[in-house]
Formats: C-alpha cells, structure tokens, sequence
C-alpha cells in the first residue's frame, strides 16, 4: 500500500468537495493500492493538521476553518512547514498575477511536492515556468479541472489520444454562458433576463464580467493551448468576445436557419466568440453543460460533454489526477 500525505490548500466550494470525495473514496482507493491521507487543510484563517487523516465529520459542517484551525500558518507558510507529498491548490483565480496560488503551487513544487489544482490563475500567468519547476524537482503538475471541470479533455487528449495529432480542440468551456445562452434561445428572452435568472439561481457571480466577457473561456483557452500544443501563449494572444452582445433575434434567426448560437473557445485559432454551431451537433450542448470536439489525425473527431463546475464534479477530477500520478509512476517504475 502506497501512502500519499495530502495537503489541501483552499476550503470553499471545491475544497469541501475534495474532503467529501477523499473521505468517500478512501477506502476505494486503497483497493488500488493507494492510501490517501489528508493531513492538512489551509485556508485564509489558519489551518487544521493531523498527522493521522484529518476527521471530514469534524470540518465539513465549517463554511471555514475558523472554529478548527490547530495552526495559525497560512497557505505558503503551510506549504513549506507540513510534510506532505502532494497539495492540492483550490485557493480563486487571478488570471492577471495568478497569486495566492501561484506562490502556493511554487513553494510545493520547489519542496518536491506533487501539484494537482482547480485554479487556472497560476497556470495562464506562468504555465512554462510551473512545469519546468516541476520538472526540475522531478514531481507533477496536474490541472485536468481547470479547463472543463469535470470533462475530462487533458487526460483524455494525453493518454488515450496518444500518438495522435490534434489539429485542434473546439468547445463550450463556461456554464455560466452556456446557461444563459440557453435560456434566451429557449424562451426568446433578453440577455439582461437571462443573466439575473441564472444570478437569481446561483449559476452566475454578483458581478458576472469574468464569464459572460469570455475571460474565463480564454483562460481556458490559453491553458489548453499550452499543456496540448506547446504554443507559448500569454492571455493577451487570445482574441476573446463575450456573450453580452447576443441578442433574441440573432439565436432566433440562427434557429430558423438550423444553428445555435455558442460561445466557442478554439485552440490553436485562439479565439473566444459566440459562433454558430449546427443544432445536431455533439458540441451543442445546452444548459450549464461544457463540450469540447478534439479533431485528430487518426481518431477523426472525439467529443466529450460534462458538468464544467461543481463542487464534487470537479473534485472528481482532482481525485483522477492524485490517482494518475501515482499510477503513472508505477508505470515508469516498470520501464
Ligand atoms: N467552483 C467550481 O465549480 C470550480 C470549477 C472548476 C474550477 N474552479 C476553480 O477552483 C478554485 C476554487 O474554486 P471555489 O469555487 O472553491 O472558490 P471559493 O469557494 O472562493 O474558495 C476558495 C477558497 O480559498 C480560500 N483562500 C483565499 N485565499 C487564500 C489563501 N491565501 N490561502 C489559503 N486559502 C485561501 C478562500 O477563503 P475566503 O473565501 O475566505 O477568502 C476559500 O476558502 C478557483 O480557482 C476556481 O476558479 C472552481
């Protein structure tokens, strides 16, 4: 049995979804012959360490850890002083300087620690320099739920596409728009509607820019661009329109005329723009749903779907990725 000592860092919506699914899924992964252990939990109040498995009954009830930090020491400070082998980073994204996490993510890879995170601010900010940090230190960086959620793209693209070309990936990566797009399309209303119904919902932010003027797609965009196709590219090379401009009559007219309207985010193009897309086709997806189509050389064209956010959801693909490093190293370990 191979132990795994977890350092979590980040405790809202993702990171109580990772201590649920950790904790449901332990004795599942031992049967795989990995025994993950969380042994600490960070987040802007302190910490809660055990050296044995921090107790899920104890902090899932805690919207923070304010009542059950056993340590005052905040995100790097923890980083640098728990013994762990992996941390999972889950702090908000910052697409502009990429911090708290991208402290949080270079003092565990510089300490030898695996990574394996949600945020997408650290890796538009500084994708090649993490990886070559990580490469130096002979540990991994993992990031599946930063471009789909739980649409598992990256693995997908990595592993079972092997040996393919990809000419290029085309797809929903916001739920948010999608949402919103959605229900304009469904009931002919205004996007000024539509956005409040989804506020209303919880599906939107108070403050909705960061979706709905594409950013966050073109986040996504960028790191796809560079984990699949080694491009290099900074989030100013995106060309990025958002949804606001969309209105009833333009997905009327597009419906009459056999499409959708969606907002497309499209590697190596690097463009983010509401586009027409067939009403058959697998990428036109509705509701908070995300799609990507992978065009490859001898694959043809592979799509998938899924929920792009979601506290378990996208605990599930961090979990895939704990579990892939691990089973990739066993994998070298043969060779
Ligand atoms: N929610 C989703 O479904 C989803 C899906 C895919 C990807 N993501 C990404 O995953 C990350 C986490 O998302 P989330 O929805 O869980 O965000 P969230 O609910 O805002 O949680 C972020 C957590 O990090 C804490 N935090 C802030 N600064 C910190 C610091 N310096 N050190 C330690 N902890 C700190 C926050 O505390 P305070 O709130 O008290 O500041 C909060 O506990 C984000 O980068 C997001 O973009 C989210």
């Amino acid at each position: 049995m191979r132990e795994v000592k977890i350092s979590l860092v980040g405790y809202g919506v993702v990171g109580h979804g990772v201590v649920d699914v950790l904790t449901r899924k332990r004795a599942m992964m031992k049967e795989l012959g990995l025994d993950l252990k969380l042994i600490s939990v960070t987040d802007h109040t302190g910490t809660i360490i055990s050296e044995d498995g921090i107790d899920a009954q104890k902090i899932l009830g805690e919207k923070t850890l304010t009542n059950v930090a056993t340590s005052s020491m905040k995100g790097k400070e923890a980083i640098d002083a728990i013994a762990s082998d992996l941390v999972i980073e889950v702090t908000p994204t910052n697409i502009v300087h990429g911090q708290p996490g991208l402290g949080h993510m270079e003092a565990a890879l510089a300490g030898g620690k695996h990574v394996v995170t949600s945020n997408k601010g650290p890796l538009v900010v500084a994708y090649s320099r993490l990886k070559k940090l990580a490469e130096d230190n002979g540990v991994m960086l993992k990031f599946e739920a930063t471009a789909g959620g739980t649409m598992p793209l990256i693995s997908l693209v990595e592993r079972t596409l092997v040996g393919n070309t990809i000419y290029g990936i085309r797809g929903i990566f916001n739920g948010t728009c999608n949402y919103i797009l959605t229900r304009m399309a469904e009931e002919n209303i205004p996007y000024t509607h539509a956005l409040s119904e989804a506020q209303d919902l919880g599906i939107a932010e108070a403050d909705p820019s960061y979706d709905v003027e594409g950013v966050d797609t073109a986040g996504k965009v960028v790191i796809l661009a560079n984990a699949l196709f080694d491009m290099n590219i900074k989030y100013s090379d995106v060309d990025v329109t958002g949804i606001t401009g969309v209105t009833p009559e333009a997905l009327a007219l597009a419906r009459e005329k056999g499409y959708a309207i969606k907002l497309i985010g499209d590697v190596p193009a690097l463009t983010v723009r509401p586009t027409l897309v067939p009403v058959g086709s697998p990428i036109a997806v509705g509701g908070t749903l995300n799609s990507a189509a992978i065009y490859t050389d001898l694959s043809g064209t592979i799509t998938v779907s899924g929920l792009g956010a979601g506290s378990i959801e996208t605990a599930s693909a961090i979990l895939s990725d704990v579990v892939s490093i691990y089973r990739t190293k066993r994998i070298d370990a043969i060779f």
